[in-house]
């Protein structure tokens, strides 16, 4: 008789404000020193940024994303950690990153322009949504207009 042991997949959404001023080089400190735990834990996402707040989407199995949660959750580099979703999932979004960093706050003028006009603003830059659909939604905006400057290039 075989026992089939399903591995379910998670993909859990936050948003948090930061202690300090945002730049490339705290996301990128975040983003390199997670690189090893999440390989390791088999983790995948994407950490947007803006200049004063977090969204991370991250995915992988039940047990370690909640240990990771709770780690971030402690983490004294940011606060009001709101927890947006945590759901079961088909397949993963993210699964081509470790963690990919996305910097709002270095987007050009007209694309910060129109990402606040659809999604809101807050201290001054993208405001980012507390539901789930519309973190994707909004992460969605940012690809296709990323891929649009590329093809442009
Ligand atoms: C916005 C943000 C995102 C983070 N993302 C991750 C992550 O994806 N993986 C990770 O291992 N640590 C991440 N960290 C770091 C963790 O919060 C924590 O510092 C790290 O896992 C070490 O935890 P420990 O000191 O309790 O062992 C993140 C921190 C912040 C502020």
């Amino acid at each position: 008789m075989f026992i089939a042991i399903i591995l379910r997949m998670y993909r859990l959404i936050y948003k948090s404000r930061s202690i300090g001023p945002v730049d490339w080089e705290l996301v990128n400190q975040i983003i390199s020193s997670s690189e090893a735990q999440n390989s390791q834990d088999n983790i995948t996402g994407v950490l947007l940024a803006t200049d004063s707040h977090f969204l991370q989407v991250i995915e992988g199995e039940f047990e370690e994303l909640n240990n990771l949660f709770m780690r971030i959750a402690r983490d004294t580099q940011h606060d009001n950690v709101q927890l947006i979703s945590f759901a079961c999932i088909e397949s993963r979004l993210f699964g081509g990153w470790v963690m990919h960093g996305i910097g709002l706050f270095d987007f050009n003028a007209e694309l910060s322009q129109q990402l606040i006009d659809k999604w809101g603003e807050e201290d001054g830059g993208v405001r980012f949504p507390v539901q789930e659909w519309q973190a994707l939604a909004l992460i969605n905006d940012i690809r296709n207009a990323q891929n649009q400057s590329k093809g442009a290039d």
